[in-house]
């Protein structure tokens, strides 16, 4: 039976340290600022920024919340994303994705100032993500299974890991990440996806497996290895009639097959997901510190 990796947990951990090097800042009168912006009331979208709201005032940061119309132009968009580029209390600016269909969002993702996209989506990070720099960012559910593995004490040197997806936000900078030079790092990756042939094959052939292709239990417990480690960045809502509302959450992977083959998997809901929060925080506070010279 497979250990549980606890993002809950391990994401309370991180933010604790946060808390701590947030209270030093504020002794020396500094208080990190984050802006997430939200285009219309998308419910999952709004369960989220709820969430990133609620994490960043509990650990003392400024959190601004701006709602536009759903009906916002392109324009709106961008004279909201230039007032916080303008404004020293905002180290950090998110723009919630995905934005409605009149929204052009690589223009958007190109406004925001770099060394406030604490996001990690404008190329100017990505590329310095990608060539190893460290006074850039990494992206948050990335970045979060990163640190999941690290303090699951889960080497990651030399191991094959399989990353299924390659959507910008999270399969092509994990590949990114875990084949980065350097300690917790260093592996051997192949990402497969929706026009990979015998994927399943590939799958098989993991010591880590990273499930982001947002297909509810696509991963079943035959394509993995025996004892393999299984990351499920997958969040999706399905059918269940035996639940009060009707529906449930489950990953990408099928849990209880994989967890019969797995050493270790990160449950749904509290694995990656909270350490995608905790990630932008400590991408705010890195920004709010590169601010003050502090760096
Ligand atoms: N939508 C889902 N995940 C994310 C994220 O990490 N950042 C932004 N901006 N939008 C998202």
């Amino acid at each position: 039976m497979a250990k549980i990796i606890d993002g809950k947990a391990i994401a309370a951990e991180v933010i604790s340290e946060l808390k701590a090097e947030t209270a030093k800042l504020a002794s020396h009168g500094i208080v990190p600022g984050l802006a997430v912006v939200l285009v219309g009331e998308d419910p999952a979208s709004q369960v989220y920024v709820a969430s990133k709201e609620k994490t960043a005032r509990e650990l003392g940061f400024r959190s601004d919340k701006i709602v536009l119309p759903k009906d916002a132009t392109q324009a709106d968009l961008l004279r909201v994303v230039e007032d916080l580029n303008n404004d020293p209390g905002i180290h950090g600016i998110l723009v919630q994705s995905p934005p409605p269909p009149q929204i052009n969002e690589e223009a958007v993702i190109l406004a925001i100032d770099p060394a406030k996209d604490v996001d990690c989506f404008h190329p100017f990070n990505v590329g310095k993500m990608l060539t190893g720099a460290h006074d850039g960012f990494h992206p948050c559910t990335p970045a979060g299974v990163m640190v999941l593995l690290e303090r699951s004490g889960i080497d990651t040197a030399g191991k094959h890991a399989v990353v299924i997806g390659r959507s910008n936000i999270v399969g092509k900078p994990m590949a990114a990440l875990l084949m980065q030079k350097g300690k917790n790092a260093d592996a051997t990756v192949t990402i497969v996806h929706s026009r990979t042939k015998n994927l399943a094959e590939h799958v098989a052939r993991a010591d880590i497996v990273v499930a982001a292709i947002g297909k509810p239990e696509f991963v079943r417990g035959d394509m993995v290895k025996e004892g393999a480690v299984v990351i499920d960045v997958g969040i999706n809502r399905i059918a269940d009639a035996s639940t009060k509302s009707g529906t449930r959450l489950v990953g990408d992977c099928h849990y209880a097959e994989c967890s019969a083959k797995a050493s270790a998997i990160t449950p749904v809901p509290g694995g990656v997901g909270p350490m995608t929060i905790a990630m932008l925080m400590r991408n705010t506070l890195a920004a709010c510190r590169r601010a003050h010279g502090l760096a």
